[in-house]
């Protein structure tokens, strides 16, 4: 049984670990990524800052007081489209408890928060090549609006 609460700073160690583990195949998806990045010291920086954040939501999921899955999300600074926006920074869940519906579940905390929160839409962004990740977002309901671009200069 699991369950799923907002974090705060003494998950930091965990939520670390769990990124790493969570995250190990994302070199594959992009060439560019720092890998380990929670163990930096921007990330340990970046977490920390999120877990704490007033304006933004860091959920953790728990079974058996052991963490299994995380999903963060802060407002995005944009005024050129109507609605208020809510970004999902960063979903993960344990390669050894997926396909249970962990996944779903932290999606609907964060989208619960945000809309009683004054939010109108969830925004994501997904490596292209994260073909397992795309699937299931929009199994839950999210649409392809944008494609990012980049370029080595
Ligand atoms: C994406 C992720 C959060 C989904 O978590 P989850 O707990 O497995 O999600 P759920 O159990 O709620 O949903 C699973 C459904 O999503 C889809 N899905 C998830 N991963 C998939 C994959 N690799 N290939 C195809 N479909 C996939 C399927 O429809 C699956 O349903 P099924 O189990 O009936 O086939 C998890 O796979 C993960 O942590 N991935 C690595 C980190 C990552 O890529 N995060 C997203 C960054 S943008």
């Amino acid at each position: 049984m699991h369950e799923i609460r907002l974090a705060n700073l003494n998950d930091f160690e965990n939520i670390k670990k769990l990124n790493t583990k969570a995250f190990a195949d994302n070199p594959k998806f992009d060439e560019d990524i720092v890998e380990g990045y929670a163990s930096t010291s921007q990330g340990e920086k970046y977490f920390k800052s999120a877990i704490q954040s007033k304006d933004g939501c860091f959920f953790v999921c728990e079974e058996n007081s052991v963490l299994i899955g995380y999903a963060n999300g802060r407002p995005m600074d944009i005024d050129y489209r109507k609605s208020r926006y809510f970004e999902i920074v960063n979903i993960g869940v344990d390669p050894e408890k997926r396909g249970l519906g962990i996944g779903k579940a932290l999606l609907d905390k964060v989208s619960n928060w945000a809309k009683k929160n004054g939010f109108q839409k969830i925004y994501l962004n997904c490596y292209a090549k994260n073909l397992g990740a795309i699937e299931f977002y929009k199994k839950n309901g999210y649409e392809v609006i944008d494609v990012s671009l980049e370029k080595r200069i």
